[in-house]
């Protein structure tokens, strides 16, 4: 790649990052995001391994500092005071986490480490992490074994205001970002009353068996089987290739409507929510879908100009939902994350000149607008906070890395 670029993406992943104690961590964005995140650590690390291994490293193994005791990782780390700075002051009724998880990419950076730089002592030290978290998403998200993990407020998805939770939230005013703000924040409230505790009737509150949140599960169970083959734990590894398929299945037997596009569902009786978000990519990352199921699903929305094939790529929501706005949290701008998910799906099937396509898009995107959050998907302009990381995962996908060690 392009050495002026990585040096600026070097720079940026020093400047942000942060040292508590003997534990390293990045901030997503300084000014913006002055916590540690997990998926955004995760990210955080799949960048590193390219560079600085040590640091992609310890990344990682902070997370596990704060894993609760039945396994589930938090989604925010307040490693520092929550005073003093604009970010919303939130009651998680938790002195030091948040309540709620995001999704698991814990196994499939910890394996990339390992891909560049094999040392099975690392894998040992995030070996138990991870099958912890795997062993909670499974039992407690999915309390009736329909093997499909459910979650209980939008932010768990990463993608908080997405219009994929607006039905969930019982929103009115479908655009109104103050209203689906005030929702989330009372859906964390009422959860607070009961403890955080999963019950059998979560459905009553808030439950989505989200289809990237189960796509990415595959795809890290299957790293989790990896990282457990090399380390000689066969059992672990047969359990976890087991539980990739069976998730694999339910999600082809639940998810995938006639029109060839996985919807997530809401409620308990699996009520698909039809609308069309960057997530009906997301099975390729996990190969849920066959070689012909996934060329319709290229040709037929990826390449659509009515619906993802903008000017800039890829939105998160398609240009013709009434529900996209080129401007709106989640409701259509590019994020970068989301373009590495893409590319490395298309990437599985051999959709090459698509995922080149994108990647090229990603590059133009970082040199109209800066390392921006989001970016107009119709103007390229940036939005949201500055130097946020995940402009830098253009880095993993200019140089790919063979994860088939
Ligand atoms: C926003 C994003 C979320 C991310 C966080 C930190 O809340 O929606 O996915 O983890 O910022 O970057």
């Amino acid at each position: 790649m392009n050495k002026a670029l990585a040096q600026r993406i070097q720079k940026l992943m020093i400047q942000n990052r942060r040292q508590s104690k003997e534990l390293t961590y990045t901030l997503p964005s300084p000014d913006s995001y002055p916590y540690q995140w997990l998926w955004d650590s995760c990210f955080h690390a799949i960048i590193l391994s390219h560079f600085d291994i040590p640091t992609a490293k310890a990344e990682l193994l902070s997370l596990s500092h704060h894993q609760f005791s039945n396994g589930m990782l938090p989604h925010m780390v307040y490693w520092k005071s929550t005073n003093g700075n604009s970010f919303p002051q939130i009651r998680w009724g938790r002195r030091r986490t948040s309540s709620i998880t995001q999704p698991p990419m814990l196994a499939y950076a910890a394996w990339q480490i390992h891909c560049l730089s094999p040392d099975l002592e690392f894998l040992k030290s995030m070996l138990g992490t991870i099958d912890r978290f795997h062993h909670y998403l499974l039992k407690y998200r999915d309390p009736r074994h329909h093997h499909l993990v459910g979650l209980i407020h939008p932010d768990e998805s990463g993608e908080d205001n997405s219009p994929r939770f607006d039905s969930a939230l019982t929103m009115v005013a479908r655009q109104n970002i103050d209203e689906n703000f005030q929702r989330r924040k009372v859906l964390i409230e009422r959860f607070r009353n009961y403890n955080f505790a999963i019950k059998n009737r979560m459905d009553r509150r808030h439950w989505v068996r989200d289809v990237p949140f189960n796509a990415i599960l595959v795809r890290n169970l299957g790293a989790q089987a990896n990282i457990a083959q090399a380390l000689g734990d066969y059992d672990q590894a047969t359990w976890a290739r087991h539980q990739a398929q069976v998730v694999k299945a339910a999600m082809r037997a639940i998810m995938l409507d006639s029109d060839g596009v996985m919807y997530s569902t809401m409620g308990r009786n699996y009520q698909p929510i039809k609308l069309k978000t960057w997530a009906i990519f997301s099975p390729l990352f996990a190969k849920v879908l066959t070689k012909s199921e996934a060329e319709n699903l290229v040709h037929d929305h990826l390449e659509n100009e009515s619906e993802f094939a903008t000017s800039y790529c890829v939105p998160t929501v398609a240009l013709n939902e009434s529900s996209f706005d080129p401007e709106g949290f989640w409701r259509g701008p590019i994020w970068m994350a989301i373009n590495w998910f893409i590319v490395k799906g298309l990437q599985e099937y051999g959709f090459d000149a698509q995922a080149k396509r994108i990647i090229n898009q990603s590059l133009r995107l970082l040199r109209k607008s800066g390392f921006r959050e989001q970016f107009n998907p119709l103007t390229g302009e940036g939005y949201g906070a500055h130097n946020f990381t995940w402009g830098c995962m253009v880095m993993d996908m200019l140089e790919p890395v063979d994860m088939q060690k």
